[in-house]
């Protein structure tokens, strides 16, 4: 006996029919799992047999859809303080590069993350994880990054651990002390970057990191720095990722592919050649239309060569206090849609299958298969691009992370 089943459901598998990278509808559908996993998915009418001899709990949802639990792959949720003061300067005419230079930006995060304790952070941090969750996220990734010292970003990446257990959710947690020079090492990033190196071993042991990112960028750091940065952390069997090509182009996504990197996020200002270098690496693409929305950015991310070389393309919030103070991943995707073109199928792509990815975690999550985990997010819609087209109304009715309901 299965232990749930549902059935008079619509779902949308996400899985690649003969790789059609589409959503691998199945209408009249039926999918079940046992122990957290999925044991079996199709049309209601291949049921071995009727469904009462089949599952322990019978779930008819009446024909409400089901896709994959959302993955939002990209967030800074853990974070003290926020950034009214520059959001009013930026009102007036300031740009973001302008506020960072005269220290502001990440640095005023910075100040304001040192000072909080660990309690203040897990508090606030769990709320933005409430609010994805909602809308019916089941994966989050949670970066450091405003500490930039040893102590502070320990105490940011065990506050995003402590988030994964204190909810149903599963946390993959990134080391961003690469995301700019702290105070303390003004005009020494080469400095910097070596008292992070030093460090990555006691990190490894620590268990606290999933991944290393870095922010490669005029304001932050080179493309020489970064990669010494990746070269260290790779022979420690760390994945990579970088926020790259947010503000202007040093080539960090091609060198970020270089290095296996599992994603380039922001991208704004990707060249073809770095494109093309992400699609041979296959490295995800992760788009983040609320940082262009809030920055009023105006260059878009070039979609079209995406699309062209099959780099995979994922959709993330950036929650974070500078860039993006969004808490929804269902506006990402409408942002995706509206600013960039995307569709509605590879906005839903990009945080379901295409997360995962960007992750590490395509074999076990991001869509409906049989052995994957039993993420359900079940809607009352008509169609998913109905999640891509609202904006501000949430159609989440249900929501079952392995197996099990959490949101009713
Ligand atoms: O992803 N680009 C760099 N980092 C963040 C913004 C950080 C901040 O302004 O606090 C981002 O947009
Ligand atoms: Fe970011």
């Amino acid at each position: 006996m299965w232990d749930s089943l549902w059935i008079n459901c619509n779902l949308c598998t996400i899985h690649d029919v003969e790789n059609d990278a589409g959503l691998g509808i199945i209408h009249n559908g039926a999918i079940a799992s046992t122990a957290g996993n999925i044991v079996w998915v199709g049309e209601a009418s291949k049921l071995p047999d009727a469904p009462e001899k089949l599952a322990k709990e019978i779930n008819d949802l009446n024909g409400s859809w089901i896709t994959p639990g959302l993955i939002d792959c990209h967030t800074h949720i853990v974070h003290g303080g926020e950034r009214i003061n520059e959001f009013n300067m930026r009102l007036e005419g300031a740009s973001y590069e302008e506020i960072a230079r005269a220290g502001g930006g990440i640095r005023s995060t910075v100040k304001a993350t040192r000072a909080a304790s660990e309690q203040e952070l897990f508090d606030k941090a769990m709320k933005r994880a409430q609010s994805l969750q909602s809308e019916g996220v089941t994966v989050l990734e949670i970066k450091s990054g405003y500490g930039l010292d040893w102590e502070n970003e320990t105490k940011q990446l065990r506050v995003a651990r402590q988030v994964g257990e204190n909810l149903p959710l599963d946390v993959i947690t990134t080391y961003l002390a690469a995301h700019t020079i702290p105070e303390e090492y003004q005009n020494d990033g080469d400095g910097y970057i070596d008292s992070i190196i030093e460090k990555l071993p006691d990190l490894e042991k620590s268990g606290l990191a999933d991944a290393i990112d870095g922010f490669c960028e005029g304001i932050a750091f080179s493309p020489a720095q970064i990669e010494k940065l990746f070269k260290a952390a790779k022979d420690l069997g760390f994945s990579l990722k970088l926020h790259a090509e947010q503000l202007s182009d040093l080539g960090g996504a091609a060198l970020a592919a270089k290095y296996g990197a599992k994603s380039a996020d922001h991208l704004e200002y990707v060249s073809e050649k770095s494109a093309k270098a992400m699609a041979a690496a296959n490295s995800v693409a992760v788009i983040l239309p609320c940082a262009f929305y809030f920055l009023n950015e105006t260059k878009k991310p070039p979609i079209d060569l995406f699309r062209e070389n099959t780099v995979p393309m994922a959709v993330a919030t950036d929650m974070n206090p500078g860039s993006s103070p969004c808490c929804s991943l269902l506006l990402a995707m409408n942002m995706a849609c509206t600013f960039f073109k995307m569709t509605p199928t590879e906005t839903m792509r990009g945080v379901t299958l295409h997360a995962a990815q960007a992750l590490g975690l395509e074999k076990t999550h991001g869509s409906l298969e049989v052995g994957k985990v039993a993420d359900l997010a079940i809607w009352d819609i008509t169609h998913p691009a109905e999640l891509s087209y609202h904006m501000g109304f949430n159609p989440l009715q249900e929501l079952i992370k392995g197996g099990k309901q959490i949101i009713q």
